[in-house]
């Protein structure tokens, strides 16, 4: 009964009107698990690869191959699998692209057919996604501490400000719901500020203020103004996390500061990024130099990784192995965690539990380009990983992920917020 009848897959379109792929798996008891692949504009290099059409139509972002390699080599491949068993069948996707990029089958292919499964294995069993991730990987359930986007930037934002995310935790908050007042408050506050400027321009990619900033620098002033503006103590309930996505200004440590025309070298940019760590109530930094300067990464690690949590997003791109290698070079101390960078579920599962296995912290995150798909609320608090990284608090492929975790907690218990423990490593936790 719990076997696999069908495959599906047909094309849908993201946040930012690209075609994307979804994918139905119907078991032979007529459960139907669906999932949509996500994704990103400021992909790391060793990352799972979408599989886009090109030529001229669409702007070559069409899906029309991956979709067909879900509906042909995918579909019958998996036909009659039993859908318990999520290793084997994601290792059944492995056999048919063994390509490092995955770029055969097509990332987005993958990643939307080992979601659907996940999701019909959870129906077969009658369980919400979440417990039946926290059940199958044997894990204590949690829900995340989220990492909320106020200003969008980089690769998001048409590059307007070089630094990507300027957002917000409040991991001083008792709930999930005094997550979101705060964020509310902190959110509307910052666009007043803007608006009184005359510096309100619509929203980035995730629902963040658009950046009309003359500097990194007023980016952060304003975030701590919004702060205070909501009535709130900058490093006191509310703090800032920062995405460097430092790979997109720079390549073999020599970066490019397009809004102040600046060149840094490596170093350069360890001192500047130093100096907010001391102006500036920062808990979390991801990929705060390239993906390639590990020499970069190390150095950082060994100045500020006990006062601040250092995020390898495009450094490890959610795979086990550079997350063991990281580990060994003390290159960075959390892993940011998104399934279609691994390319399958089981992949990424690895990724969370080498992260863990190295004493990190650890991020489920969504991707810029998104939709209405909650997959990761559930994966997050399934797998306990203590933080949560969707984007803004505007736009409903974005809400949709923090309304879901709202109605995990109506099953879970307010009690299960971790709010402030994944933050333990850093000032905010010591100070606490
Ligand atoms: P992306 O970026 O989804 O556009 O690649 C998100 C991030 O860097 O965290
Ligand atoms: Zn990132």
């Amino acid at each position: 009964m719990s076997a696999i009848k069908s495959v599906t897959g047909r094309r849908v379109w993201d946040s930012r009107g690209n075609p994307t792929v979804e994918v139905d798996v119907v078991l032979e008891n007529g459960v139907l698990g669906r999932a949509i692949a996500p994704a990103g504009a400021s992909r790391g290099t060793r990352e799972a690869m979408d599989l886009r059409d090109g030529g001229p139509a669409l702007q070559g972002s069409g899906v029309g191959k991956a979709v067909s390699n879900v509906n042909g080599p995918i579909a019958a491949a998996l036909l009659g699998q039993d859908i318990r068993d999520q290793a084997e069948i994601d290792a059944t996707l492995l056999q048919l692209d063994p390509s490092k990029l995955k770029d055969k089958l097509g990332g987005n292919a993958m990643v939307a057919t080992s979601l659907a499964t996940l999701h019909a294995a959870a129906l077969n069993a009658q369980k919400p996604l979440w417990r039946h991730v926290a059940d199958h990987y044997a894990r204590a359930p949690s829900l995340p501490l989220p990492e909320i986007q106020i200003f969008g930037g980089g690769a998001h934002a048409g590059r307007r400000v070089d630094i990507q995310d300027f957002m917000i935790m409040v991991p001083g908050a008792s709930s999930f719901d005094e997550v979101m007042e705060v964020t509310n408050e902190v959110y509307f506050a910052a666009g007043d500020i803007m608006a009184q400027r005359g510096d309100l321009a619509g929203v980035a990619d995730e629902g963040g203020w658009w950046p009309l900033f003359r500097s990194n620098e007023e980016a952060l002033e304003t975030l701590v103004a919004a702060i205070e503006k909501a009535g709130e103590k900058p490093g006191d309930r509310v703090v800032i996390s920062l995405d460097v996505a430092a790979s997109e200004f720079g390549t073999d440590g020599s970066y490019t500061l397009a809004l102040e025309d600046r060149k840094l070298s490596s170093g350069d940019l360890i001192d500047l990024l130093g100096g907010w760590l001391d102006a500036y109530p920062i808990v979390s930094i991801e990929d705060p130099l390239g993906e390639d300067d590990t020499a970069g990464m190390i150095e950082f690690t060994r100045q500020f990784g006990d006062r601040v949590q250092i995020i390898g997003d495009d450094y490890v791109v959610t795979n086990a192995a550079l997350v063991q290698q990281a580990a060994q070079d003390n290159a960075c101390n959390c892993a940011l965690i998104k399934v279609n960078q691994a390319g399958t579920v089981t992949e990424a599962v690895e990724a969370f539990t080498a992260a863990q296995n190295a004493g990190w912290t650890a991020v489920v995150s969504a991707r810029s380009g998104e939709t209405e798909d909650v997959s990761i609320s559930h994966l997050s608090t399934g797998l306990g990983s203590g933080q949560l990284k969707v984007g803004s608090f505007q736009r409903s492929e974005r809400m949709v992920k923090w309304n879901e975790c709202l109605r995990i907690q109506d099953d879970l218990g307010a009690n299960a917020f971790v709010g402030g423990k994944p933050l333990a490593r850093t000032w905010w936790g010591k100070n606490r």
